[in-house]
C-alpha cells in the first residue's frame, strides 16, 4: 500500500487505521427497503465501491435491488448475519429499522467492518451506549446517517456563527412539521409507528433537525421539557404508539433555550414553509435552514447572506465515507455525532412520554 504525506498529517488517530489506497471496497447492503435502495445508488455511483452482497427479509426488495446492483452480480441474503462472516466484505451499510441499528452495527464492528449506519443511531439509551463503546473500539471508519453535516450550506453556516458572524447564540426556535403522515398502509415503514421500533417521530425523523440545532450551538442539551400526544391520528393506524405532534423546549449551556415544535397536519400551503431553524444570536438572527440569510437586530441594519442555498450532492456524506476508507481523510461525522443526535432526540421524546424533565446525565451515557 502507497503511504503519501497526507496519511502522516492527520495525526495519531487516524495513523492507527490503515486506509485501503487504490483497491476497491466490498460493499454490503442490510436493508434495501426505500433508503437502502436510495444509499444502493449512491454506492454504485462511487469508483472504489464493489457491491458484493445485498440482505434484506423481503424477497420482493431483494429482488429489486439485485436488479440496481446487477453490474456487481452481488449475492443476496435474507439472514444479515451471513453477511458479515463474508472476509471480502470491507464496508457494510445499515438502513433497516431503527431498533435494529446498534445490535446489527455493533456485530459489524466487531466483524472487522467499516460502518454506515442510517440514523438515529440507536432508540433507547441502552442502544446508543453499547454502539459508541464498539465504535470507540473500532479502528474502522464509522459514519451515522445525519447527511446534514455534509452540506455545504450548512457547513458554511455553521462555521461562519461559530467565528462569530451573529454575535453570542442565545436561543433557537426550531420544527420540523410534515404535510401528511407516513402512508397507513404498511406499504412504508411498517415499523415506523410502533415506538419501540422506531423511537417516534422526533427520533425517527426529527434527529436531522435537532442535529442541525446541536451544531449551531455548539453543544448537547443540558436537559428537556415538553408535551406531546395524538391529536389528528387517534389509534390511525389501529395499535398506534408515536405521537402525531409534539412542543418542547431544551435548556443547552449557558442558558442557550431551543423551542421545537413537531406535526403531521401542517398544510403544504401554508405560508413560511414546514421546516425552520431559526438562531438567535447578540447581533443578528439566522434562518439556517431556509435562505442561510442573518438579520441584524441593529434597527436599519441590511440582511446578510450568510451560506446562499445551493445545489448540494445527495451522495456526498455517502463518498465522505469511502474517501475515509480509500484516503484515510477524516469521516465527516463519526460516533459522536451520531449519538448525541439520537440522545438528544430520544431526550425530548422521554420528556414528552414521561410528562416531566429530563436530564441528559438522566440517560447515563458517557461521550
Ligand atoms: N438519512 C435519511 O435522510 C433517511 C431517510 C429515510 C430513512 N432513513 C432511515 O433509514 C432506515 C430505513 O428506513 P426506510 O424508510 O428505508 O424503511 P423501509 O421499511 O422502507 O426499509 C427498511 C428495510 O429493512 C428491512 N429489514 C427489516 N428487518 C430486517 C432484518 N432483520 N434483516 C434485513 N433486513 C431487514 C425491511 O424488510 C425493509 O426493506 C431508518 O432508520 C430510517 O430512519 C434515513
Amino acid at each position: 500500500m502507497k503511504v503519501n504525506r497526507r496519511f502522516f498529517l492527520f495525526g495519531t488517530a487516524l495513523a492507527a487505521r490503515a486506509f485501503q489506497a487504490e483497491s476497491s471496497v466490498g460493499t454490503a447492503m442490510i436493508g434495501v427497503g426505500n433508503r437502502g435502495s436510495f444509499l444502493l445508488q449512491g454506492v454504485l455511483q462511487q469508483p472504489n465501491a464493489k457491491v458484493l452482497a445485498l440482505c434484506d427479509i423481503k424477497p420482493d426488495r431483494l429482488d429489486k435491488a439485485a436488479t440496481t446492483a446487477a453490474r456487481d452480480k452481488p449475492a443476496t441474503y435474507a439472514d444479515w448475519r451471513r453477511v458479515l462472516d463474508r472476509k471480502d466484505v470491507d464496508a457494510v451499510f445499515i438502513a433497516t429499522p431503527p431498533y435494529l441499528h446498534s445490535e446489527m452495527a455493533i456485530a459489524a464492528i466487531r466483524a472487522g467492518k467499516h460502518v454506515y449506519c442510517e440514523k438515529p443511531i440507536g432508540v433507547t439509551p441502552a442502544q446508543v451506549r453499547a454502539l459508541v463503546e464498539a465504535a470507540r473500539g473500532s479502528s474502522k471508519v464509522f459514519v451515522p446517517g445525519q447527511q446534514l453535516r455534509s452540506q455545504k450550506q450548512f457547513q458554511e453556516a455553521v462555521r461562519k456563527v461559530q467565528e462569530g458572524a451573529i454575535g453570542e447564540v442565545l436561543m433557537v426556535k426550531a420544527q420540523r412539521h410534515a404535510t401528511a403522515d407516513l402512508p397507513h398502509d404498511g406499504t412504508s415503514g411498517d415499523w415506523y409507528f410502533d415506538v419501540n421500533k422506531s423511537g417516534g417521530y422526533l427520533v425517527e425523523q426529527s434527529v436531522h433537525n435537532l442535529d442541525l440545532c446541536n451544531w449551531v450551538i455548539g453543544a448537547r442539551p443540558v436537559r428537556a421539557c415538553g408535551f406531546g400526544g395524538t391529536q389528528l391520528y387517534k389509534n390511525d393506524p389501529p395499535g398506534r404508539t408515536i405521537y402525531d405532534c409534539g412542543s418542547l423546549t431544551y435548556e443547552y449551556p449557558k442558558g442557550v433555550m431551543m423551542s421545537f415544535t413537531q406535526n403531521v397536519f401542517h398544510p403544504g400551503s401554508m405560508p413560511n414553509g414546514n421546516q425552520y431553524i431559526y438562531v438567535y444570536g447578540s447581533k443578528a438572527g439566522l434562518d439556517l435552514m431556509g435562505s442561510g440569510t442573518a438579520y441584524p437586530l441593529e434597527r436599519g441594519g441590511q440582511p446578510v447572506v450568510l451560506a446562499a442555498k445551493r445545489q448540494e450532492d445527495q451522495y456526498a456524506h455517502l463518498a465522505a465515507f469511502y474517501d475515509s476508507i480509500t484516503k484515510g481523510t477524516p469521516p465527516p461525522v463519526g460516533i459522536t455525532v451520531g449519538a448525541e443526535a439520537a440522545l438528544t432526540a430520544i431526550l425530548g421524546n422521554q420528556a414528552m412520554m414521561q410528562q416531566k424533565m429530563v436530564n441528559w446525565s438522566d440517560l447515563g451515557v458517557e461521550l
